[in-house]
């Protein structure tokens, strides 16, 4: 994390509540995932936080886009990415992903029988496998499960190979991603293994795709042991997806408290909530809190945001030093689904975006004003 001292200073520059990130952070989780994944080739979940800025970068360390959106895909072609450095993914793909997908020369990720049929001509394309596993995640986080909605089974994966190749398209292999904050290596290897036993059926393939999904402290190498095994059982290369564990450890989201209330429980009130991070409220996600006030009463509070919303809050029960109106409040590991998943509900605009590197401040979004948020509207 930047020091108490910058973090003070970009609150100041910058206002709050607002995204911190730190070069720094981003690129030793890249050499962190080159050191477990040697050779492999790396695509940046971009969901994760698609920021220009941080695309940028990761664009210019030789990363790949996985992209999950016709949006997505948008910012991969204004960045200049095509071909092989793209991966298209998702469920229920548009047309529009489908057309802007060929006009780049992208990797469909096919993810049920009938999508062979809707793919362009001579797609290059892998075949998303659900391996309906038991998954040691929040629930709507889990993608390798039995109840979700992603990939085929483990049983169709020939059929959809063969009409892959009978419609003249080029299956290059199979992909799983079972889902996301995992912190249980156990889940990728049983996920990896499930997708080997696949072999004898599918012969060599020249793609194994080990999607992303691994929480932060996860033991990468052993993930990354599993999944190289499971490439050399197909002779493929690897390809990997990661979000969180490049971005999430590199980002805070600053906030300044507001004012305090106490009812019979202590409500540290900040000026940050479920519309800048959603992931408390969302996904009953803790995220670390460093508040940068000091005091000798230590107590338990709620941090609650300040929308008219009784599940807004960013954390219960933790314990901190008596706050006090302006005092300033770091919630770590935010870099992930925080920025990227705020929204604009009860016409709050969108926090700024600041980057650290060499030394010096970048911002890289300006913060919204409410009045931008009805220029669509008639
Ligand atoms: C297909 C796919 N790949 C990769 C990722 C990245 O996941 P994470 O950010 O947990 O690494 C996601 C997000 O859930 C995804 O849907």
């Amino acid at each position: 994390m930047l020091s108490t001292d910058l973090l003070r200073d970009a609150a100041e520059r910058f206002g709050t509540p607002l995204y911190v990130y730190d070069a720094d952070e981003l690129d030793a989780g890249l050499e962190r995932v080159r050191a477990a994944f040697g050779g492999a080739r790396v695509f940046f979940a971009v969901k994760a936080n698609p920021n220009l800025s941080l695309l940028k970068h990761m664009a210019g360390a030789g990363l790949g886009f996985d992209c999950v959106s016709y949006g997505e895909l948008c910012r991969a072609e204004f960045l200049g990415l095509a071909g092989e450095r793209i991966i298209s993914n998702g469920p229920a793909k548009s047309q529009a992903e489908y057309d802007l997908g060929a006009r780049l020369g992208v990797t469909f990720i096919v993810d049920r029988v009938e999508e062979v049929g809707l793919l362009p001509p001579r797609s290059r394309a892998l075949v998303r496998v659900n391996p309906a596993l038991q998954i040691s995640t929040h629930d709507h986080l889990a993608t390798g499960s039995a109840a979700s909605k992603f990939g085929v089974t483990p049983e169709q994966v020939p059929l959809v190979l063969k009409a892959l190749r009978e419609a003249g398209h080029r299956a290059l292999g199979l992909h799983v991603h079972i889902g996301s904050a995992i912190r249980d290596a156990q889940d990728f290897t049983a996920a990896y293994a499930r997708l080997a036993e696949l072999r004898s059926q599918t012969g060599p393939l020249e793609v194994f795709d080990a999607g992303g999904g691994w929480g932060i402290g996860a033991d990468l190498h052993g993930i990354a042991r599993e999944a190289r095994h499971a490439a050399g059982v197909f002779d493929a290369e690897l390809w990997v997806e990661p979000g969180r564990y490049l971005v999430a450890p590199a980002g805070v989201l600053l906030t300044t408290v507001v004012g305090v209330k106490r009812t019979g429980r202590n409500f540290c009130l900040v000026d940050a909530g479920m519309t800048e991070l959603i992931r408390p409220m969302m996904y009953g996600a803790a995220h670390p809190l460093t508040p940068l006030w000091g005091g000798t009463q230590v107590e338990t509070w709620d941090v609650a945001g300040p929308a008219c919303e009784s599940g807004d809050l960013l954390a219960r029960d933790v314990p901190l030093p008596e706050p006090s109106r302006g005092d300033l409040l770091v919630i770590g590991e935010a870099g992930a689904y925080g920025a990227a998943m705020s929204t604009t509900y009860l016409t709050r605009a969108r926090p700024a975006e600041v980057l650290r590197r060499s030394g010096e401040w970048q911002l890289i979004r300006r913060r919204e004003e409410p009045q931008e948020l009805w220029q669509t509207e008639l």
